[in-house]
């Protein structure tokens, strides 16, 4: 890929004219994608989505003529964005720290309002100013706050639609706080964009092992003559985080655990897990399938979860774990927001009635992991009778891997059995193969117009529903999450509660 450098600045700007036309004196380009990052000041910008295009462009993914532009209110200048943005983007040897510089070089910012027609208008002649091809594709990524994605939609919408090639927003999530806020936000949305032209990011979607659950599910015979009610005693989906909002309080108290990880991330890994075969892996017959299975879930329940929030730790090592959640910034004293939660889904169709799907997320535990765990029913009538449950795991992350949990009779004299695991590491087995950032990925699957990984209206629409119950009484102050200690596991009864439901550790 060719990144063309940046025209920000008007010397620059003049020169890399011309340097284009000396390289190309006669023909226009054929196609040009212009990126914009609406947020390109903020954290997200800085963290994932500038490190996910630096990447997309070091490995050459992106199309070849790739130029990115920031936007925010934020004054920033050239150099401002290469002190923020270079610490972020690895580099492995002397020609990655040129193309580096490249990159870096390239990049080009505008400052402007979010909610002003005339910021966006000269954010429109911006782009046209750095369009040279016959169709210039414009992709918008809002890295903004949602409190201002009606008002960017709208002046995108308005003013900033590519007049030749297309135009794609990608939205981040939150996409709106409960059922109500989301049809509305989606109500406006959908007047301005078409659906194919809205990619709504849910960032596991991109992870690699959430990928592979479909390869694993349906490109395997061994499976699928398990993968039901008559097979599985249950099914737990983990995500653990052994720090606390990491400078996010503000946002985290207005969201809460349930809606920053658990209506999202961890609900979809759930639908890949239970949904029946699509037809095929066209993005709309998957998310058919997906949207099937949520249709099948009753609202959560109160006395279907566990809530918690951590407290300080008074022996903790590090000076964040003798910090509580409300002594976080921006976080008030009396809080009531969860920052774990541990719940039971049931899908009432024909294949999973009667399993429970159990989901644990939270802040400040004992450790950092995502993992899917499906465990079958113990064996019947157990000659051995030390027979342990046979377990598939899944491990996202750290170092992702699949493992199924086994039994086989301990070496030598002895006639009793023990677990193993039949080991499928992705290190030891694939090596140094790269394996892209789920932000690379879900990035170059929009430019691409792939959008089976992204979130379609009807499905988050159906997420909502499920949710906005409980989240209501939990904003209401009804619910009042308990107590636990950074760096534990959680509220013991968060514990009980799953084994009430079926999972045994073996
Ligand atoms: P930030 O709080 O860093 O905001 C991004 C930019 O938006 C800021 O640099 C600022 O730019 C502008 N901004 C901030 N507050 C306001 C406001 N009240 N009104 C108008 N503009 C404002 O957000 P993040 O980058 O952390 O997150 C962006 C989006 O991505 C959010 O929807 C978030 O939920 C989501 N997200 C974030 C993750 C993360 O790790 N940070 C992870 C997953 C999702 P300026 O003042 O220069 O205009
Ligand atoms: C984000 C949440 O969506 O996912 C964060 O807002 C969370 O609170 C993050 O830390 C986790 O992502 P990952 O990829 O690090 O597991």
């Amino acid at each position: 890929a060719v990144l063309h450098p940046a025209v920000s600045f008007s010397l620059t700007q003049t020169l890399v004219s011309q340097l284009n036309l000396c390289r190309n004196p006669f023909t226009k380009l054929q196609e040009q994608l212009i990126i914009t990052v609406l947020g390109a000041s903020g954290d997200l910008a800085k963290k994932l989505v500038y490190p996910a295009l630096w990447d997309a462009y070091r490995f050459d993914s992106l199309p070849e003529d790739t130029r990115i532009l920031g936007y925010a209110r934020s004054k920033l200048s050239h150099e401002d964005l290469v002190e923020r943005f270079k610490p972020q983007l690895k580099v492995n040897g002397d020609d990655d720290e040129k193309k580096r510089d490249s990159f870096l070089e390239s990049l080009d910012y505008i400052h402007g309002q979010y909610d002003e027609a005339k910021s966006f208008k000269k954010l429109n002649e911006h782009i046209e100013s750095m369009s040279q091809a016959k169709t210039v594709n414009r992709m918008f990524y809002i890295a903004l706050p949602p409190s201002v994605y009606k008002d960017v939609t709208e002046q995108l919408s308005n003013h900033c639609q590519a007049k030749s090639g297309f135009t794609r927003v990608v939205v981040e999530k939150p996409f709106g706080k409960d059922l109500e806020s989301y049809q509305d936000l989606n109500a406006h949305m959908s007047n301005l964009f078409a659906e194919d032209q809205i990619y709504r990011i849910d960032h596991y979607l991109g992870k690699e092992m959430v990928q592979n659950l479909l390869a694993l599910r349906f490109a395997n015979r061994v499976f699928e003559p398990s993968w039901n009610r008559h097979h599985v005693a249950c099914v737990m989906l983990t995500m653990k985080e052994d720090f606390g909002t990491q400078g996010r309080g503000g946002y985290f108290d207005e969201f809460g655990i349930i809606r920053d990880v658990m209506q999202n991330h961890l609900l979809q890994m759930l639908t890949l897990c239970a949904m029946e075969k699509p037809v095929s892996t066209g993005p709309d017959d998957i998310r058919d399938e997906k949207t099937k299975v949520l249709r099948c879930i009753k609202p959560l329940k109160i006395e279907d979860t566990v809530l918690g929030q951590f407290v300080g730790n008074p022996e903790g090592e590090s000076e964040e774990s003798r910090k509580g959640y409300t002594d976080e910034e921006d976080v008030p004293n009396d809080s009531n927001t969860p920052t774990f939660a541990t719940a039971v889904f049931h899908i009432e169709n024909d294949r999973w009635e009667g399993v429970p799907f159990i989901i644990r997320c939270g802040k400040a535990l004992n450790e950092k992991k995502a993992e899917l765990r499906v465990q079958f029913r113990s064996v019947p009538a157990d000659i051995f009778g030390n027979s342990t449950r046979n377990e598939l795991v899944l491990r996202v992350q750290p170092d992702e891997a699949i493992y199924l949990k086994v039994l086989v009779k301990e070496p030598g004299a002895s006639s009793e059995v023990a677990q193993t695991d039949l080991d499928l590491s992705y290190k030891c087995r694939f090596g140094e193969q790269r394996i892209p950032s789920a932000y690379e990925r879900l990035i170059v699957s929009a430019i691409k117009g792939n959008s089976a990984n992204f979130v379609r209206s009807d499905e988050l629409e159906q997420a909502w529903r499920i949710f906005t119950p409980i989240l209501h009484d939990i904003d209401a102050g009804k619910v009042k999450p308990k107590t636990y200690k950074f760096g534990s596991r959680g509220p013991s009864e968060a514990d009980d509660l799953v084994k009430k439901h079926n999972f045994s550790y073996a």
